[in-house]
């Protein structure tokens, strides 16, 4: 048995139910984790709202951190005792879960569960935008909205080691603080500037080369206008709803633009992409070139909560559960 945060039916916050959950042995290829800490992100509001429909009922959660308590027939990678994390998990926030070993990565000395908990989908998204939808470094200016969030915190840091010039979008002064700590040689407040004029001042008219916008309906008009031509778009998320209408010939009018609408599975699909992305994660947090912000920590029983206030934008960094 497992103590769990079960969907029954889509909706807001409300519909997270704190139950047990008879949980059964690891199968073949599986093994039995206790969770120690779990990761909360946007995708666990997509997939509680219906946005990415689920089989309903369905344990919420993607990321988590915890040790490996047992191991199903033919196991090869892990083994009893083992301290583990994922970014790609079919129900993490619970106290125990089972996940294909393929799913799951060692976590090295040197970096906690919670700090990996906090950092696996997020930072690992950071490292597939950063490096491989496009490949940032110096010379080029980007425009990161969102930038105090979970991901925003982390790809501001990596952005700025890489060489790049970095223009974050914040909701608030204290967010574009914490923005410029992380990094960001410029932050724009885009609930009540023009991000659109702002970006055109900052680069004295020459924009940039690529956009990272995960908000969505509200910015991606705007963000198409803030790149360069044979600029890149990387719409990665719908914070504030979804993309609608979109017609390609915006693209070639805005100067024969690149879009992308990437995932961080199709990024982390096979054992060497996730081995690759996770290592290089690991890389930057233990040399202490990117810090993984814990925001807000709480217990897994108050899920609703946290994805209130997630979706509230109350939150900065990256926000835990605890079992
Ligand atoms: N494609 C992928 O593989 C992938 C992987 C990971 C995450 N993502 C996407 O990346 C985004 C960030 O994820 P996260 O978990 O790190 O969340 P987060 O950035 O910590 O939270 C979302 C942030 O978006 C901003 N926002 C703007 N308009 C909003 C609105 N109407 N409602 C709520 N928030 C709004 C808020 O920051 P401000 O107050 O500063 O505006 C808020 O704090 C999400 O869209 C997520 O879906 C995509």
């Amino acid at each position: 048995m497992t103590k769990a945060i079960r969907v029954h039916a889509k909706g807001g916050p409300e519909v997270l139910e704190f139950e047990d959950v008879a949980l059964p042995p690891p199968g073949p290829g599986e093994v039995r984790v206790r969770t120690t800490a779990i990761g909360v992100n946007f995708i666990d509001v997509y997939h509680r709202t219906g946005l990415y429909p689920q089989p309903l009922p369905f344990i919420l959660g993607k990321e988590g951190a915890g040790v490996v308590e047992a191991a199903g027939p033919g196991v090869t990678l892990l083994a009893p005792g083992d301290r583990v994390a994922s970014a790609n998990l079919s129900g993490s926030y619970a106290t125990e879960f089972n996940a294909p070993e393929s799913a799951l990565v060692k976590i090295p000395d040197g970096i906690s569960d919670e700090t990996a908990a906090a950092m696996m989908l997020k930072g690992m998204t950071a490292r597939f935008l950063l490096r491989k939808t496009s490949n940032v470094g110096p010379g080029h200016t980007i425009l990161f909205h969102a930038a105090s969030g979970g991901v925003g915190s982390i790809a501001t840091q990596w952005a700025n080691h890489l060489g790049a010039t970095v223009i974050g979008t914040v909701g608030s002064e204290e967010k574009a603080e914490r923005a410029k700590r992380n990094g960001a040689h410029h932050t724009i407040l885009y609930r009540s500037e023009d991000f659109v004029a702002r970006v055109a001042e900052i680069t004295g008219g020459s924009k940039c080369d690529v956009v990272y916008d995960s908000v969505g309906a509200t910015t991606w008009r705007g963000s198409l206008d803030c790149l360069k031509p044979l600029g890149l778009l990387v719409l990665f998320g719908q914070s504030s709803g979804p993309v609608k209408d979109f017609e390609p010939i915006l693209l070639a009018q805005k100067g024969s633009l690149y879009l992308t609408r990437p995932t961080l599975f199709a990024y982390t699909a096979t054992r060497k992409t996730l081995d690759e992305t996770a290592n290089d994660l690991f890389d930057v947090v233990k040399k202490g070139t990117v810090k993984i912000e814990i925001g807000a920590r709480y217990s897994l029983k108050d899920a609703a909560q946290a994805h209130r206030d997630l979706e509230a934008r109350e939150t900065v960094g990256s926000t835990i559960l605890i079992p």
